[in-house]
């Protein structure tokens, strides 16, 4: 059945409706599509739009229906142009009349403004869910190894001794920001765009304001061109989706790089990781490799729905229909990258003795060979040549500043003494940085708390 055959004498070319057609993907929000439509009724019965009866009968045929779909009794035909044509014409052939005036005082265009947002507001709350989930996970690899000592790197090369929860922790951060975008997101998109009709609201006393509250909106939208035809929110939940999988993106790498021959920081366990058809000897990371590589599909939706809508004149327009496909393989694509990113992650074990080993060979601790000289009133200009010294000493040598004797030390600056490889030692440099945000335990250990006080939350 179609919502709009009076005014025209042909039937529509079946090219055209293929091409025009949307049911195929916006079943996807058949839950929250029925979900307003009650809302919607509920609210016509109190203006007295409809009667009681009329109402109970559209519920009950709409309940029937949300029922049928889900225990797959009813099933999706490519009759239908879209999700709320196909609900409607079910329900009208359940119910007969009463049916045919669901849609008083309601256009497709405020109805899936309306159905996005409510799909858009709940997955939101899954993905939150799924963040929160690696958040714990990482928050447990931090506390594990507040005294796993590894090289930290800047231009990928060794820089400065830092742990393995410093380094998590900086993920840490990162999927926080996420959820807290995330969030806002959701915030700003809490207004209720049901009753804005086709574009310019509608003659019938609708109260707006109590059908966006039985959805859990904090109110309804102030303008009915605008909120027919904003999609704000999903450019800014792709763009929430994009950051999200910059940041794993990232981990992926890094945990690619880890898990190399070369490297051999970490082990990815059996279980998330893939062989070779020729090479028997291969344990590929592909997931973390899929998971970096997905990353350009969710920065693609995001680049191609700002530009679908740079050009849209107000208000609806056919294009807009196009933000679904894209938000729906985002949303999917994201949902799944964390989870098995948080799989892969809690099951990698992390070799200790190599990180650590790592970090003792590659004059992580230069720094704080200068320091040692600028507390015995050496200036750091000078100290930083002197370090400078004693690392091509090293190079040209095959030794760490630690395998110096204290006689090669004196040989390029008297003022060292015997306490130097104390000052020097890996855990003298992580355990003295203290500052707030540092590696140093303390530190560590207060960010710890604030961390897990943010996860009982
Ligand atoms: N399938 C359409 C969409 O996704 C529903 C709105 C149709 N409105 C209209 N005026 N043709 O945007």
């Amino acid at each position: 059945m179609k919502l709009w055959g009076g005014r025209f004498t042909k039937e529509t070319n079946q090219l055209v409706h293929n091409f025009n057609a949307s049911l195929s993907f916006d079943q996807k929000f058949y839950k929250q599509d029925i979900e307003g439509s009650i809302a919607h009724v509920t609210m016509l019965e109190k203006q007295g739009i409809l009667t009681e009866d009329e109402k109970d009968q559209i519920i009950a045929g709409l309940s029937g229906i949300m029922e049928d779909i889900s225990n797959g009794s009813l099933s999706f035909d490519d009759e239908a142009e879209d999700i709320h044509s196909f609900v409607e014409a079910h329900l009208i052939e359940r119910i007969g009349d009463a049916g045919k005036k669901l849609h008083t005082g309601r256009s497709r265009n405020d109805q899936v403004a309306l159905d996005m947002k409510l799909y858009t507001r709940d997955e939101i709350e899954e993905i939150d869910g799924l963040l929160k989930t690696l958040l714990t996970n990482l928050y447990n690899i931090m506390k594990d190894n507040t005294k796993t000592y590894m090289p930290g790197f800047t231009h990928l090369q060794k820089a400065q001794p830092v742990t393995l929860a410093h380094h998590i922790g900086a993920y840490f951060e990162m999927f926080k920001r996420d959820r807290s975008r995330l969030s806002d997101t959701k915030k700003r998109l809490n207004l209720c765009p049901l009753g804005s009709g086709a574009l310019a609201g509608t003659t019938y006393p609708l109260d707006r304001a109590y059908s966006a509250s039985l959805l859990g909106f904090d109110g309804a939208t102030l303008n009915s061109m605008d909120s027919v035809s904003d999609r704000d929110y999903l450019i800014e939940l792709l763009s929430d989706l994009s950051i999200i999988m910059m940041h794993l993106s990232r981990f992926c790498e890094e945990i690619i790089v880890w898990n190399s021959n070369e490297y051999q920081f970490v082990e990815i366990d059996d279980s998330y990781s893939t062989g070779s058809s020729i090479m028997p000897q291969k344990k590929n990371p592909d997931i973390a490799e899929l998971v970096r590589g997905k990353t350009g599909r969710v920065y693609g939706s995001l680049m191609s729905l700002l530009t679908t809508m740079k050009g849209i004149p107000l208000a609806y327009n056919k294009d807009m229909q196009e933000d679904k496909e894209w938000a729906f393989d985002s949303i999917d694509t994201v949902k799944g990258c964390i989870a098995l990113f948080t799989g892969m992650i809690s099951t990698m074990s992390f070799r200790k003795d190599v990180m650590e080993k790592s970090a003792m060979n590659g004059f992580t601790n230069a720094t704080d060979a200068a320091d040692y000289l600028v507390n015995h009133g050496v200036p750091f200009r000078d100290a930083h040549g002197i370090v400078g010294q004693l690392v091509l000493f090293c190079i040209d040598n095959n030794k760490s500043l630690l395998d110096m004797t204290l006689e090669e030390y004196k040989a390029i600056s008297p003022v060292f003494e015997n306490d130097i490889y104390e000052a020097i030692s890996l855990e003298t440099c992580v355990s003295k940085r203290n500052t707030i945000g540092a590696p140093g335990t303390e530190a560590m250990n207060e960010v710890l708390k604030l961390h897990e006080a943010y996860l009982a939350e």
